[in-house]
């Protein structure tokens, strides 16, 4: 088959053509006042997205540095923090605070499940010191998302501590409403819903978070809101910047505010209900069930004689489709279908297709077709 790939993997996501376009810019100074320029509308952009008005910076990183400067910024070395952990990037968050000194209570949710906002008060009412509490909100290893709206309103209810939410997977996919749902912090990267490169790191912080990181002793001088601070109140980054992702997303925010961000939220809503309800039809189970799943990423146990690697293989080689594999205990047990950032439905319709295909090239028992023939409906009821 020809070489061209359908890139279905949850992050990095496929790069529309005018973030490519936008990259192929010749180098500027990133000190100089064309780079201030479209450095400053992102970061209005980006808080339009998270719905902040206070700060806002933007750093060389992926997005486990941006894990890390949260860690380093909004607790303190001996800090018993809370870690609700719902998977891969959950427990890379424990390690982090392990790394740093942190006493991290781990509250660990079983993989494929949402955390539940009344564990996680049981445990602050156990656990009177508990300073900061870091959380996932979308959980990509498994392909779920936590109701971070609701978590985070009852922790403030029950106490007034930080509360730092890793929207590295749901940032330009699903809302996130720092003002209103009482957030103090958010991290995240640039490779996923916001449909550019990696190479971006973030991190949104209200006053308060401010405040603790400005009065406290940081772990880290590259990770340092100070020192992030002290450039960006003159309107610049702090080192040096990947300018040339910048371009890209510069680009890429301007295509996120065309479409809208409730139509983009609806359309990855809408994604996730249409790989699900076809790919039901095949009998193949899911890792989460609909009511905890992710509108970013569908994790898909595979059936018992069909390795995940295998399949993952076997998808990519034949029919050029890159799809993702598991993490952890769960390696080997199934495959993730990334369906966020710059994709249609017809993405979703090729991947589905060729799901088909390789379930019938292991002699999977199913009706071949009918998940097809399932999306194709409910693409013209969704009108997708
Ligand atoms: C929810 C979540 N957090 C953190 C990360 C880590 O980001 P990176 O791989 O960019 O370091 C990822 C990456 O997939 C993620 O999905």
């Amino acid at each position: 088959m020809i070489d061209k790939e359908f890139l279905m993997i949850p992050g990095p996501t496929p790069l529309p053509p005018r973030v490519v376009a936008a990259m192929t810019n010749p180098m500027i100074n990133h000190r100089g006042p064309k780079f201030k320029k479209i450095f400053l509308e992102s970061v209005d952009i980006l808080k339009k997205i998270l719905n902040t008005d206070d700060e806002l910076y933007m750093f060389g990183s992926s997005g486990s540095g941006a894990m890390e400067l949260a860690v380093q910024n909004f607790s303190l070395r001996g800090d018993k923090v809370l870690v609700v952990d719902t998977g891969f990037f959950g427990q890379r968050f424990y390690e982090i605070c392990l790394s740093f000194g942190r006493d991290p209570i781990r509250l660990k949710v079983p993989w494929g499940k949402s955390a539940d906002v009344d564990e996680i008060v049981n445990v602050l009412q156990e656990e009177k010191d508990i300073k900061t509490v870091f959380i996932t909100h979308n959980e990509t290893s498994t392909g779920i998302i936590n109701d971070i709206e609701k978590i985070c309103k009852k922790i403030k209810e029950t106490r007034d501590i930080l509360i730092v939410v890793d929207a590295v997977s749901s940032i330009g996919i699903s809302e996130i409403n720092m003002k209103d749902w009482d957030i103090d912090v958010v991290v995240a990267a640039s490779q996923k819903g916001l449909m550019s490169p990696p190479g971006i790191g973030m991190v949104a912080l209200n006053k308060k978070a401010l405040n603790f990181a400005l009065n406290n002793k940081v772990d880290s001088y590259y990770f340092s809101i100070k020192e992030l601070k002290k450039r960006f109140d003159v309107g610049e980054p702090f080192t040096t910047f990947p300018v040339s992702v910048m371009f890209g997303l510069r680009e890429a925010l301007d295509l996120l505010m065309e479409e809208g961000l409730q139509n983009i939220y609806k359309r990855h809503e809408n994604f996730k209900y249409l790989v699900r309800e076809s790919l039901k039809i095949t009998n193949l189970r899911f890792l989460a069930n609909d009511e905890d799943s992710s509108p970013c990423v569908t994790a898909v146990l595979s059936p018992d004689n069909i390795n995940g690697e295998d399949f993952v293989k076997r998808i990519r080689e034949k029919y050029n489709i890159e799809l993702a594999g598991m993490f952890g205990d769960l390696k080997g047990k199934g495959f993730r279908i990334g369906h966020m950032g710059f994709m249609n439905s017809n993405d979703l319709l090729v991947t589905i297709a060729g799901i088909e295909c390789a379930l019938k090239d292991f002699n999977y028992e199913f009706n071949f077709g009918e998940a097809t023939k399932k999306f194709l409906e409910l693409r013209r009821e969704l009108e997708v």
